[in-house]
């Protein structure tokens, strides 16, 4: 298969930067690193921390989840007649509100984290711009889409490292995550185009019909790479914590 490239989300990166540190924020109660069920611990803590991160957070670089904006969204899996460049601009993802977190598996011997959370229903709309081929299918267009992913479950899994940083002769360690690798899961897709082929009503409505009908085959093409950017976003929300939080604030010694 063409590499996928996925674009960064502007949004989060054109955030300001982070100071050299700072404290847990409020909502996050904090897990001893002597906790026997630090797992257990940080699953509470972060079910309880949802309604709090998913209406942002600036000072730690948080975006609003409730819808979150993603200004570009690109599939690009190679160019020419075989190939299908697919850009997603203006997105507008609701659901994540609902997003649940099953698992959290943390071994903090081994640096060793992994996730598993679950997006019942992610609407994406967004003024798309496609060309090439998917499915076989030729397809050319622009204009309004609507890509909803059904039953999205998302394993987030990771190795983390550590960077120590000075400040007022003060030292603090910091998670410096590694070999991430994200696994994902949808039960259905929907994906309506409109104005495709230049507003061809009946090319239009056909090929609409068999991405609908073959939803297995496109949730395999595009789907991953939306899962993949909502994954994104749940990994630089760690990570812009993390960037900031001390591993001795995150996971102090006593609680
Ligand atoms: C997309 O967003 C940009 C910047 O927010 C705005 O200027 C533009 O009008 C939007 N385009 C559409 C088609 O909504
Ligand atoms: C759509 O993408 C093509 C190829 O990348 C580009 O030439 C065209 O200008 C784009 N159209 C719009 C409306 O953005
Ligand atoms: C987007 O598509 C889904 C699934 O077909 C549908 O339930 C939803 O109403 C659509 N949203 C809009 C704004 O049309
Ligand atoms: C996806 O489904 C496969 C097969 O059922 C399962 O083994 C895997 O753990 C699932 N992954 C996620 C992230 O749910």
């Amino acid at each position: 298969m063409a590499a996928r490239h996925l674009l960064p989300l502007a949004l989060l990166c054109a955030a300001a930067k982070a100071a050299i540190w700072m404290p847990l924020p409020s909502y996050i109660t904090p897990c001893s690193r002597n906790d026997p069920d630090v797992s257990g611990c940080a699953l509470k803590s972060g079910r309880a921390a949802m309604k709090d991160f998913i209406n942002g957070d600036r000072q730690y670089r948080i975006p609003s989840l409730n819808p979150l904006r993603i200004d570009k969204l690109a599939v690009d899996e190679g160019s020419g007649p075989l190939g299908l460049a697919f850009t997603a601009n203006n997105g507008t993802v609701y659901g994540l509100a609902d997003t649940s977190i099953d698992e959290v598996r943390i071994d903090l011997k081994n640096q060793h984290v992994e996730y598993d959370l679950t997006m019942p229903r992610l609407e994406l709309l967004c003024i798309y711009n496609v060309s090439g081929k998917v499915l076989l299918l030729p397809i050319v267009g622009n204009g309004p889409g609507n890509i909803t992913l059904i039953g999205v479950k998302i394993r987030y899994i990771y190795d983390f490292g550590f960077e120590s940083r000075t400040r007022n002769g003060e030292t603090k360690s910091f998670a410096i995550p590694k070999n991430s690798k994200l696994e994902y899961n949808v039960t259905r897709a929907y994906i309506h185009l409109d104005n495709l082929f230049n507003g061809d009503k009946l090319l239009g409505e056909t090929t609409n019909r068999v991405l609908n009908e073959n939803w297995q085959d496109l949730a395999k093409e595009v789907g991953p790479t939306i899962a993949e950017a909502i994954g994104e976003v749940m990994r630089q929300i760690l990570q812009n914590i993390f960037d900031v939080v001390s591993y001795e604030d995150a996971f102090p010694d006593k609680v």
